[in-house]
């Protein structure tokens, strides 16, 4: 039997994090709604902000990011597309760069918004990309219906990839 894109998503949901304020199923991959708390609602605003500058002419999907660091900054991005499909940068990849390019390392949270039926859940490069930093990082992923689902890189990123580098050399 052929195992289909949802049948993989499903695995990886057994991992996501529960909330106590859990009101639904978002999807039967991402686990639960929840309620956003007043910090969680600032970013999710701040990414429904960027998302308006988002270039997509080619998908006219436009994604929004919005990514806390440790000490409270908020760094947003959205998807830039290229006519040479490959060079397209999500909207996840672009805030997390832009904090590390103004010397960001740690962060708290990312917010990711999109119009979807269900939360837009970032793409596995982002995931990697996000991992670089930690496994910590809350990922609050939402829709323009206001659905929320609350989960961390670590539990969207199982069996990442890992290893030490000075081994190596
Ligand atoms: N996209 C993002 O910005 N973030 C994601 O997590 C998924 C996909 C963008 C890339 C492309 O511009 C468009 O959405 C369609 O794939």
């Amino acid at each position: 039997m052929s195992m289909t894109r949802r049948d993989l998503a499903g695995l990886a949901g057994a991992t996501l994090l529960a909330s106590a304020t859990d009101t639904g199923a978002a999807t039967p991959a991402t686990g639960g709604t929840v309620t956003p708390t007043p910090a969680q609602q600032k970013l999710i605003d701040a990414a429904q902000d960027v998302r308006q500058r988002a270039y997509a002419p080619y998908s006219h999907f436009q994604v929004g990011a919005a990514l806390e660091t440790e000490d409270g900054t908020i760094f947003k991005g959205c998807n830039v597309e290229n006519l040479s499909y490959g060079a397209t940068i999500c909207a996840e990849r672009n805030a997390v760069f832009q904090a590390v390019a103004a010397g960001h390392k740690k962060f708290k949270a990312i917010a990711v918004i999109a119009d979807l039926p269900t939360p837009i859940t970032p793409c596995g490069m982002c995931r990697q990309v996000l991992g670089e930093f930690g496994g910590e990082t809350e990922v609050i992923c939402t829709n323009l219906k206001k659905d929320v689902m609350v989960s961390s890189v670590g539990a969207l990123l199982p069996a990442a990839f890992d290893f030490d580098p000075s081994k190596y050399k």
